[in-house]
């Protein structure tokens, strides 16, 4: 039964790093309500969809009153009176507002908003959980790779390395595994604990890395498994985002005052991926080298899974699965720009037989989507940060509650 869209609204609310972002409230005339609140990257690829911010002197130009004016103004006349059910009509009716494939004049953050909203309010009016409208047949839940350590741009760049995290992998549940990686968060506080004072979380709930490298980390997060009661690459693997891109120079990468070649940048990671148990590892090279990318799937022991490399896009997914043989994709909603666009591409990563890792982003706030998407999509991983803090508890808890209500008992098979 067709339930059109009555009412699209939208207002400035605030994200886990203290700046604002854009809030969407949808009606139908049903009476459907459902919002969506769009998520913002630190270490943004350069071919994501662009978010829109004010500029000028107010919050330091990250304000995001032009987004909230542009869903008001430009959205909202254009979405009133369309079926809510149509997702992928509605988000095409957002692609033909923008001339601009990088949405630099609505904003990727605006119709992040909406679309998810749209999503959102689908499933309420036809009164079914968002994962089961996105895929009925969901039998399993995403395994999850958790934060440990934060590093790279969420930590004032103490270490090179974005993303230190667990990958639980002999837990059969959702709640065993967040459980057993909670066990791990804890081990490796009390060992920084003993190497000195704390030193607080970095942007997504991580230990902040008060460690002296990459190696150290690697060697403090198998011991805190190790005190935690895990075998490390048995009972638990470590997945690393390495955001390349962002100690990318013209001649390699600039890590501790050294610059590698591409080449010799790879055989470090390679060193790294034979020496510890890292069943995955992101953005290995940086958004434009591809050789980095090629030499990354032939001499790494872990799964290269591509982020900033190929942002959400279709083509760049299908394109990279030819070319580097890559081996999961990260599908993240607001670098597509909506719903549709980010669906498109995870099923091209399926089609091609990449595993789909879905993923939040570093400035997050309490809405869930991930999680629905995640399962609704049947990802092979969700990643949403760290164990701590709430917009990313409230993932982890979501996926609890979609679990115990659906009675989904399985986790998605380990890859890598
Ligand atoms: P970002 O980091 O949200 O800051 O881009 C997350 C990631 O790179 O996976
Ligand atoms: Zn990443």
């Amino acid at each position: 039964m067709s339930d059109p869209i009555v009412y699209v609204h939208a207002r400035e609310v605030w994200d886990s790093r203290g700046l604002p972002t854009v809030e969407v409230e949808i009606m139908t005339a049903g009476g459907a309500i459902g919002r969506g609140i769009a998520p913002a990257g630190a270490s943004t690829g350069r071919r994501e969809a662009i978010e829109l911010r004010d500029g000028g002197r107010r919050l330091g130009g990250r304000g995001t009153r032009k987004a909230v004016a542009q869903v008001m103004e430009v959205v909202a006349p254009a979405l009133r009176g369309i079926a809510v059910d149509d997702q992928a009509g509605i988000d095409a009716t957002l692609d033909g507002l923008d001339d601009d494939p990088q949405r630099s004049h609505l904003g990727g953050n605006t119709t992040t908003a909406v679309s998810l909203a749209v999503a959102h309010t689908a499933a309420v009016s036809a009164e079914v959980p968002l994962w089961a409208r996105l895929g009925a047949d969901a039998t399993f839940i995403p395994r999850p790779q958790i934060q440990i350590l934060g590093g790279g741009a969420h930590a004032a760049n103490r270490v090179a390395v974005q993303d230190f995290m667990a990958y639980p992998l002999s837990a059969t549940t959702i709640t065993d595994a967040l459980s057993h990686v909670a066990e791990t968060y804890l081990a490796v506080g009390d060992l920084l604990r003993r190497r000195g004072e704390p030193r607080g979380v970095a942007d997504e709930g991580g230990h902040w890395p008060e460690v002296a490298d990459t190696r150290d980390a690697l060697q403090l997060i198998v011991e805190g498994m190790e005190l935690a009661g895990f075998r490390p690459g048995t009972d638990m693997g470590i997945a690393l985002d390495i955001a390349a891109t962002q100690f990318k120079v013209e001649e390699g990468y600039c890590i501790g005052g050294r610059v590698y070649s591409t080449e010799e940048w790879i055989d470090e990671l390679a060193a790294f991926s034979a020496e510890f148990p890292i069943a995955t590892i992101e953005d290995p090279a940086g958004e434009d080298d591809s050789l980095g990318m090629t030499l990354a799937v032939e001499r790494l022991k872990s799964v290269v899974v591509g982020d900033d490399f190929l942002v959400t896009d279709e083509r760049r997914v299908t394109e990279a699965a030819r070319q580097h043989q890559i081996g999961a994709a990260l599908i993240k909603v607001n670098q597509a720009g909506t719903v549709s666009r980010a669906a498109a591409a995870a099923a091209a990563a399926r089609a091609a037989d990449v595993a789909v890792i879905v993923s939040a982003r570093s400035g997050e706030t309490e809405d869930v989507s991930v999680a629905h998407l995640a399962t609704g999509w049947n990802a092979d991983v969700v990643k949403v940060g760290s164990i701590t803090r709430g917009e990313r508890t409230a993932k982890w808890n979501e996926l609890i509650r979609i679990a115990d209500t659906a009675g989904i008992t399985r986790l998605a098979p380990p890859i890598g």
